[in-house]
């Protein structure tokens, strides 16, 4: 599919199946950075994992956080708001057509910058409770949660530009990010 393989664990503990991920969206960003790599096929396999990785997040993990009460409702929701305008900052690096330009960079940073604001209070704010919290029985549950929504999407080809399109299309219906046409 592409020539960056994505890892397909199939059990595991939470926080660490989360952390590798976060580790492979560092590892990719650093090869989108490099105008000598395969910037399109990187770039194809960023932007599944990214969003395979926040669906099972949303779907599975933060919901059942919470309901351990490992972590509150105000963090749930800051959680998807980010999620949000990293899915927004993808599809603007999925609609740059030359991956040459001062725009590919320009998406780049940007991602760059809401991806690892997100993955610090990520691991922060919802991994720690998380580690402290839970015990190893209910995270390896939660892994095996994650990692079944992860994969379908995965087999949905959830990167295309038309699923990222309806993604963040439902974050302005809902709040998420500003409606749209109000964006400042
Ligand atoms: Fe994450
Ligand atoms: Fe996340």
């Amino acid at each position: 599919m592409t020539s960056y393989p994505i890892p397909r664990p199939v059990s595991g503990d939470v926080v660490e199946l989360i952390l590798d991920d976060h580790r492979l969206f560092e590892s990719l960003l650093r090869e989108m950075r490099d105008s000598t790599s395969d910037r399109v096929a990187v770039r194809a396999a960023f932007a599944e994992v990214l969003i395979a990785h926040g669906e099972a997040e949303e779907q599975q993990v933060y919901p059942r956080l919470r309901r351990k009460d490992a972590i509150d409702e105000e963090l749930v929701e800051h959680g998807e708001e980010e999620h949000a305008e990293i899915n927004e900052a993808l599809l603007a690096l999925l609609e740059c057509v030359g991956t040459d330009t001062q725009k590919f960079d320009d998406a780049v940073e940007t991602m760059n910058e809401v991806l690892q604001h997100h993955l610090t209070e990520e691991e922060l704010t919802i991994l720690n409770p998380a580690r402290e919290e839970v015990g190893q029985d209910d995270r390896a549950t939660l892994g095996s949660a994650f990692l079944e929504v992860r994969s379908t999407q995965l087999d949905a080809g959830c990167g295309s530009v038309d699923n990222v399109k309806k993604i963040v299309a439902r974050a302005h219906q809902e709040g998420l990010l500003p409606a749209e046409g109000e964006e400042s």
